[in-house]
């Protein structure tokens, strides 16, 4: 029986690169880029995904030169201001991951009015990390817990706990995390919530990324065997219902492991 995938997460990489091919600007990659996310959005729908995450900018990508962060944060601005309509009527939700603070006001302002059209959609929960850093979530949803728990320490923590106050906190785990652009590694994207994530590397560029792509994508999906610690015998005897915090969590781990 294939795994179930509800949630599909993308490192969209290769937009500098497949714009050097053409010898032309990196914007116009990135241009092209912003041109995809309405593609895959599309093509995730179709697909019956509930949940789709696009990672936009790292909090690391301040680091870029002035003029490309500029027109990243122009063609944020462009999504959110030209999408929006079609996302209300067209049953997306939309929501958006990171620190915002740091976005110009008008940017901030149209977040904010763009997560409040959309919020009552259920057909595709869309969310775009902006300024966002896996390491800055743990952090954050770390502290978070603290101030809502003034009366305990942090031996109470626990994975459950920790993972209320991550900015993901409404969204089931991603079953599957696909880069493009050739890289192998996370980029300190969702690191916590990527834990029993299936990884799926490709050499396309992201703006080449297409649906028959992202078909080909799922059918890998498709064919992995998810086994959450257990034996194979095991998942075929009774397939993979509880995630990895549970387990961990479970009476069982903790007598015979002796979990604390
Ligand atoms: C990585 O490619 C891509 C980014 C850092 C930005 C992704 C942005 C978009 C797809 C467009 C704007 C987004 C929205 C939601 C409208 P890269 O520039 O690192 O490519 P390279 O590795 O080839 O240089």
């Amino acid at each position: 029986m294939a795994p179930s995938l509800q949630h599909i997460a993308i490192i969209m990489d290769g937009n500098g690169r497949w714009a050097k091919k053409r010898l032309l600007p990196r914007t116009v990659g990135h241009v092209k880029g912003a041109a995809n996310v309405r593609h895959m959005v599309k093509a995730c729908a179709q697909a019956g995904v509930s949940y789709l995450t696009l990672f936009a900018f790292s909090s690391e990508n301040w680091r870029r030169p002035p003029e490309e962060i500029s027109a990243l944060m122009g063609l944020f601005l462009q999504y959110l201001e030209n999408e929006v309509a079609e996302m209300k009527a067209a049953g997306i939700r939309l929501r958006v991951i990171g620190d915002r603070s740091a976005f110009a006001p008008l940017l901030q302002s149209r977040i904010d009015q763009a997560e409040q059209e959309t919020a009552h959609n259920d057909r595709l929960h869309l969310t775009i990390a902006a300024n966002y850093g896996g390491q800055w979530d743990v952090l954050n949803a770390m502290r978070a817990w603290q101030v809502a728990h003034p009366d305990k320490n942090l031996q109470d923590l626990d994975a459950n706990g920790l993972a209320a106050h991550l900015s993901t906190a409404d969204l089931p785990d991603p079953e599957l995390l696909i880069r493009t652009g050739g890289e192998s590694r996370i980029s300190n994207f969702l690191l916590w919530q990527t834990a029993y994530t299936e990884l799926y590397f490709t050499d396309d560029f992201w703006p080449d990324f297409d649906a028959a792509a992202l078909t080909k994508a799922i059918h890998w999906f498709e064919q992995r065997v998810r086994r959450f610690g257990r034996t194979d015998e095991q998942v075929a005897a009774q397939p993979i219902t509880a995630n990895a915090n549970e387990l961990s969590a479970s009476p069982l781990a903790q007598t015979v492991f002796k979990i604390s």
